[in-house]
């Protein structure tokens, strides 16, 4: 496995795999790398010959009192991680290899970052889409796999890639969880052990949407309700957001109708965990949708 450090070396070592006729696969994180990253890895080796790994805590998506200073990072982990899953290279480029100067070129992305975290973390998703961008002119992967656990980012990608004409295929990988069913997140890390306890309420309240629904629930203000209420039971729990949101456009639903997004953002201490399940409601019918297509 490689390891590179520039844009142009990043450059050189891929134009050899292709012109060795290899497809180049990606995987874009932030390190810090869990079982939901190396699962990410094991769907790009599924699509393509050559997987990139970037590890790059972006700045620009960080909003300037959040965790970006205090991001855990561990390269040396990640690196014995990336190799025993099969990456062929790391690509791990210094903030200033990124942005030798602040970027004057930026985006706005119109509804689909006005609610759910794009509300609650202003700018945020003009930064994702900015270094994924950048990432995305640097490797030009014929796949990328994002997680479905930053649903709200994967919609956000796969409408850039669109509006922007990248030829890159966007892949979506299903949510990994702990055995008791928290999301697995690099930011997990900061729970203490009350909190990690307790945090498994998040899950429980997505299985509980889910049952309300399944039993003929499609009032979407009574379903958060219920949520609310069993989040509340837990003490440390401080709830940023539960949406129940369309998938098409990120906007709020009265009554669920055809492909939703129940999303939420509960903070334990100063972790803010984020988790969502997506499900296809047709009349009676109700199928969860673990990666969308
Ligand atoms: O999902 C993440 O880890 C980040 O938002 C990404 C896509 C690597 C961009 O910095």
């Amino acid at each position: 496995m490689l390891i590179t450090r520039t844009i142009s070396k990043t450059r050189a070592v891929i134009a050899q795999a292709r012109a060795q006729g290899e497809r180049i696969g990606f995987v874009p994180t932030m390190g810090y790398l869990h079982e939901g990253h190396l699962q990410l890895i094991d769907i790009a080796k599924q699509h393509s010959d050559f997987v990139v790994v970037s590890i790059f805590v972006n700045p620009t998506q960080f909003g300037p009192h959040e965790d970006f200073a205090s991001y855990p990072r561990d390269f040396e982990r990640d690196r014995k991680l990336c190799e025993a899953r099969g990456a062929d290279l790391i690509f791990a480029p210094e903030v200033s290899e990124m942005y030798p100067e602040r970027s004057l070129i930026t985006f706005h992305i119109e509804k689909l970052a006005d609610r759910l975290c794009g509300a609650r973390r202003p700018g945020h998703f003009n930064g994702v889409v900015l270094v994924v961008s950048k990432l995305f002119n640097i490797i030009q992967p014929d796949v990328a796999v994002f997680g479905q656990k930053d649903a709200q980012q994967l919609i956000i990608i796969k409408r850039l890639v669109q509006d922007l004409n990248f030829p890159v295929k966007i892949i979506s990988a299903p949510t990994v969880r702990e055995s008791d069913g928290l999301a697995m997140s690099s930011r997990n890390v900061y729970l203490n052990p009350e909190q990690r306890a307790q945090s498994t309420v998040l899950y429980r309240a997505l299985q509980r949407a889910k049952a309300l629904i399944e039993s003929g629930e499609r009032d979407a203000q009574r379903i958060i309700s219920e949520m609310e209420k069993l989040i509340a039971t837990a003490s440390e729990a401080r709830i940023d957001y539960i949406e129940i949101v369309s998938v098409r456009d990120l906007q709020p639903i009265a009554r669920l109708d055809g492909q939703v997004l129940i999303a939420l953002a509960v903070y334990f201490g100063k972790a803010r965990l984020i988790d969502n399940i997506v499900l296809e409601v047709a009349g009676d019918q109700v199928r969860e949708i673990p990666a969308l297509p």
